[in-house]
This record gives structure tokens, sequence and C-alpha cells, in this order.
């Protein structure tokens, strides 16, 4: 019967031990010396063989009991080290202090334009097209029926580099790109940044932008332009939206026109303001892409189409009511919390 007192005295030796395991490394090393192979536990259990049949269910049950007292003094011990451990780590620091809400951003006001418009004429069948920001002449004004002697074409008006590319002062370029590459019929709508040299106030930016707008096809005709522009408005800013169209001169659109718009939403006096260019692409446009592509596809005397160019940014100013365009560039979050 001695192993049963051995076993007894290991069991009340390893628990009061048990509380000077200071660290985890220790209580592995704890573990090692009374349950690994060569530990206590294992060395008592040898005994075994010596203890007569008739004893062997008793003593065989002890050890295990043992063994699990054992087991489950060092998982405490473990728990307790654990627990020391972390009350460690965030000693000092007050948990119970509500935590820094994380700043979620939202879309600038002027991505917010952007999307709703074109997701509106996505839906009426245009297509997103692009164009490079640093343009050639050709693509930005010979193209687009715009002489050498035109005004727009100044150093002082427009940012031009020493290769003789120049920042696109518009995006109409984009429809030039695309009738070169594209036969008709084109439905696309670009939208993109413009350069110019202006004097930065409230209502010019050096940087601003457009959203250009191209339909070629045969037998386009002035009423699908008129009909596209006021349903696209008034799906944007809603059905009492008074749209005008005003004669007006481009080089690219002939007739060409100024869209204006009159908003009774922003509460102030509704008044007329201007939003877009737009036109009837004029046969030399035509003539110019054929010269690049060789082709006929867009042979004037079968083709018509229409085109359109607005302001975003000023599309933002009229859908927010803004005072001054400036504050879409500023980047002050006071102003851009406004539209989360
Ligand atoms: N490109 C013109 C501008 O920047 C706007 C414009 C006018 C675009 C008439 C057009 C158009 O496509 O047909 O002032």
């Amino acid at each position: 019967m001695s192993l049963l007192t051995e076993l007894d005295s290991i069991q009340e030796e390893a628990v009061a031990a048990l509380n000077g395991v200071a660290t985890e490394a220790d209580l592995e090393q704890f573990r090692l010396a009374y349950l690994g192979k060569k530990g206590k536990v294992t060395a008592a259990s040898a005994g075994m063989r010596d203890v007569p049949k008739e004893d062997k269910p008793l003593v065989g049950q002890k050890l295990n009991e043992v063994r699990t007292a054992i087991s489950s003094a060092i998982d405490e011990r473990q728990s307790a080290l654990t627990a020391e451990r972390d009350a460690q780590a965030v000693k000092g620091i007050d948990v119970t202090l509500p935590g820094r809400r994380p700043l979620t951003g939202s879309l600038h006001p002027l991505t917010q334009v952007l999307d709703q418009a074109v997701n509106t004429l996505r839906r009426m069948g245009f297509a997103l097209a692009e164009g490079p920001e640093i343009e050639t002449e050709w693509h930005c004004f010979d193209a687009l029926n715009t002489p050498p002697d035109h005004p727009a074409r100044n150093e002082t008006d427009t940012f031009y580099f020493e290769n003789g590319k120049l920042l696109r002062t518009h995006t109409s370029t984009v429809q030039i790109r695309t009738m070169e590459t594209q036969a008709p019929p084109v439905r696309i709508i670009a939208p993109g940044s413009a350069f110019r040299r202006d004097e930065i106030d409230a209502t010019h930016l050096t940087v601003f932008n457009q959203l250009e707008g191209l339909y070629v096809d045969e037998n386009v005709t002035l009423a699908d332009l008129k009909g596209t522009l006021e349903y696209f408005l008034r799906c944007v800013f809603g059905d009492d939206t008074e749209v005008r169209f005003r004669p007006h001169f481009f080089p690219f659109t002939e007739p060409s026109f100024e869209v204006d718009m009159k908003l009774h939403a922003t509460g102030k006096d509704a008044k007329w303001i201007e939003i877009a260019g737009c036109g009837m692409v004029d046969p030399n446009v035509f003539k110019a892409v054929s010269q690049t592509r060789g082709d006929a596809a867009y042979d004037p005397e079968k083709v018509t189409g229409f085109a359109f160019g607005m302001g975003l940014d000023r599309l933002a100013m009229l859908m927010y009511g803004l005072p001054d365009l400036r504050l879409l560039i500023e980047n002050d979050t006071r102003f851009l919390k406004q539209f989360a």
C-alpha cells in the first residue's frame, strides 16, 4: 500500500509547489517534472508492477485521480498566469474608456454628382469613353474645326508643353479620339478634367471638370439633342427644372447652342444659369476624322450627330447651392462632411 501513500504525497507536494511557479516557462518544466515521460507520477506508476493483483484496481484508480488532480491544478495555474499577463499588458490603461471611432470617408460631392450624371446617361444608352489629358493640338483644336487664330489657342489661354502638346482645354478631344477609332453609330460620354489659364475665383478654376457627350448615326437631329439634354437635366435636377437653348457659336458644331437651366429646388430666387454648350456636329469635324481614318465611315453626307459639353463643377454648384467653386478643391473636412 505504500504506493498509495506515495501518490498522495506526490499530489500534495505538487499542489503546494505550484503556487511558487511564476512563469509560463517554469510551469511547462513543472508539468514535465510530474506528468512527463520521466516525471514523478509516471515513475510512480511503474510501481504498479509490484502491486498485488487484488489491489491493482484501487491503486490504478488512485493513479488516475492524482494525474487528473495535478493536471487540472496546472491548468488553473496556467489561467492565473495568463490573466496576470493580460492585466500587466493593460496596466495603467483605463479599459472602460470608450474606444476611438475610426473615421469613415465618404464620396466627394463632385464624385456624387458625376456618378449620378453618368448613371443617368448610361441608362439612356451612352457608353463611357476616355482620352488623355495631355493632348495634341490636332485633337484639341484642328480636328475640332478650330483655326490657328482662334483665341482659345493663345499662349495666355492654354497650357503648352515644349514638345507642342498641351493640357486639353476641354473634353471635346474625346469626340475626335472616339470617332478616329470607332465607326458609327457612336453614343458616348466622357467625363474628365480640363485645363485653362484662368484667374481662379468663385466661378473659375484652372483645373475643372467637364462631361462630354457625342451621338453620331444616320438621321440624328436637333430634336434628339434637345430631348436628350432636357430629359437628362430633369432626371438629375427634378421634373420642374426648366431648360432653354440659346443660339451660340462653337467651331465644332453648327448650329450651336448654350443650354441654360432654371432650378426651382434651391430655395433662392430661381434664375437662369448656363450649364452646357451643345450643337450638331459640324461637317468639318467629320471631314477631319475621315482624314485620319482614311475611310468614308463618317461621310458628312451620310451621318449626322450631336455633341454637348457641360461643366461638372457647375452642376455640383447648382445641385448643392454652393456659393464658391473653390470649396470643391480645398478639402476642408468641415465642408466635405456635409455630403457624407
Ligand atoms: N468644349 C466646349 C467648352 O469647353 C463645350 C462644348 C460646346 C462641347 C459645344 C460640345 C459642344 O460638345 O457641342 O466650352
